[in-house]
């Protein structure tokens, strides 16, 4: 299981302006109204979204039938359950114990002085938002970390930085790309 830490939700989330027809079509596409299909639901709408939109799970909500505090019990659950948008590299950090030993949290560290995030943060560019997992199946290239959809092996403190800067280069690159299109 992850082990990042999961915002919390509080009562005056902002009520975003979002098109809900995909979720009022995940909605629709339930069998009955079982809590069962909660995490299910959750996962398939930040499949959409990336994060689970606040109107969203107001939707979700009434159509199960469960709280907001029940709901919002079930989010935290769930690390990779976000209920903020996340920047768009999603940093896993592997914490599993191999990985950990190799050095893991002195690369989160380092991180942290790099982009100023420590696990569930996101940076102020919106670029990095930063999670730690447990066991990434590659124990033998430890320490390991999955940045968007790539997976990076036998890092350390300044590869990592290295790397990230790379992500930050390509994307600046694209928005300049796409300023001047
Ligand atoms: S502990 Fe990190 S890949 Fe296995």
């Amino acid at each position: 299981m992850e082990t990042n830490e999961t915002p919390v939700a509080t009562e005056d989330t902002e009520q975003e302006e979002i098109d809900l027809a995909p979720v009022e079509e995940i909605i629709k596409n339930l069998p009955d109204n079982s809590r069962g299909h909660l995490v299910p639901t959750l996962q398939k709408i930040q499949n959409v979204y990336r994060y689970l939109p606040a109107p969203a799970m107001e939707l979700v909500m009434e159509a199960l039938n469960v709280s907001k505090a029940q709901l919002y019990g079930v989010i935290s659950f769930y690390p990779q359950l976000l209920i903020t948008e996340p920047g768009k590299y999603i940093i896993k950090l592997c914490y599993g114990t191999a990985c950990f030993v190799k050095g893991a949290p002195i690369i989160g560290d380092k991180i942290h002085d790099g982009y100023h995030i420590r696990p569930g943060e996101t940076d102020s560019s919106k670029l990095f938002t930063l999670q730690t997992a447990s066991c990434l199946g590659n124990c033998g290239a430890a320490p390991m970390a999955i940045i968007g959809e790539d997976t990076h092996g036998t890092i350390d403190p300044e590869k990592t930085l290295a790397i990230l800067g790379e992500y930050k280069h390509d994307a600046e690159t694209l928005e300049t790309e796409e300023a001047t299109a």
